[in-house]
């Protein structure tokens, strides 16, 4: 069976998102399949972050449907939501600095789980388990489950937050700009690392500002332009240049450099540009 006609994870019908007065989302049409990177670009404020939010039940859609495997599902609260396996995870990874790997691994598992695979929380255990984990992920760096959480690198932990995801049985991975804060060699990292949830089927929503960043994961990309969907396509179809171009909100760098240059005369003591 192709890609194309494996029937989405997760898909967004018409969804139309108002705050008050304020429309921010317009007519979202987007779905992910299993195994599949979808990039979600576009300029500060385009409305990405409510999109996710959408996703992941912290906001309701003023209009339109969520499907997950063709049916309609309603994402009440961030919990349903996550019971429904999708992960959200955001920029600096958690928030669990003060706290070991082994411990940050199991936080909010134990209220719906149990404790996942114990009665009483067994330290030993839940390291063993963390480590395999994050090993089977190829991130071999890290082998001591009681090490804290802050002393690894902003790259070590976007990834710990992905591994766990992974484990825990998410089927929907939404990284909102996992790599912003990142230096190239912790990017590259943390983009192996989403390639590899991928292999393993994951549907994964990934944001970012960055086009090469974008380009190194994605099946399939989505340009939001205050609200909407400018532009939807799959990998080989567009080049770098009008990637980045749509990205500037349809400015095309022949624009910007008509800009600059104006600019610059402006300032060299010539008058602007007569219009
Ligand atoms: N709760 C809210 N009430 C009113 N307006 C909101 C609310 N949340 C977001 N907005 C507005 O919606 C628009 C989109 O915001 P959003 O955070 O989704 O953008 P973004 O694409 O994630 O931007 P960035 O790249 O800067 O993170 C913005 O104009 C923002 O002010
Ligand atoms: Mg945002």
């Amino acid at each position: 069976m192709s890609m194309e006609n494996k029937v989405p994870v997760i898909a967004l019908k018409d969804v139309n998102k108002s705050f008050g007065p304020i429309d921010v989302l317009h007519d979202i049409n987007l779905e992910v399949r299993a195994g599949e990177v979808l990039c979600l670009l576009g300029d500060n404020g385009a409305g990405k972050s409510t999109l996710i939010k959408i996703l992941s039940g912290v906001h309701q859609p003023t209009s339109g449907t969520i499907e997950m495997d063709g049916n309609p599902v309603v994402f009440d609260t961030p919990r349903v939501a996550s019971e429904k396996g999708i992960a959200t995870v955001h920029q600096f990874g958690g928030t669990f600095a003060l706290m070991s790997i082994g411990r940050s691994f199991f936080v909010g598992v134990e209220p719906t789980k149990g404790w996942g695979p114990f009665k009483v929380f067994d330290r030993k255990k839940a390291n063993a388990i963390a480590v395999k984990a994050v090993q089977d992920f190829g991130i071999t760096r890290i082998d001591d489950g009681d090490r804290l959480v802050g002393g690894l690198s902003g790259g070590e932990r976007q990834s710990l937050a992905i591994v766990r995801a992974v484990h825990f049985g998410a089927r929907v991975l939404i990284l909102d700009e996992p790599t912003a804060a990142l230096g190239v060699k912790q990017a590259s990292h943390v983009l192996r690392i989403v390639n590899q949830a991928k292999k393993r089927g994951l549907a994964v929503i990934f944001i970012t500002h960055q086009v090469m960043h974008a380009m190194a994961v994605g099946d399939h990309f989505a340009v939001l332009i205050r609200g909407a969907v400018a532009a939807d396509f799959r990998k080989g179809e567009k080049t770098r240049e009008q990637i980045t171009d749509l990205m500037a909100g349809g400015e095309t760098m022949a624009n910007l450099e008509a800009e600059i240059e104006n600019y610059m005369q402006s300032h060299d003591g010539h008058p602007p540009a007569a219009h």
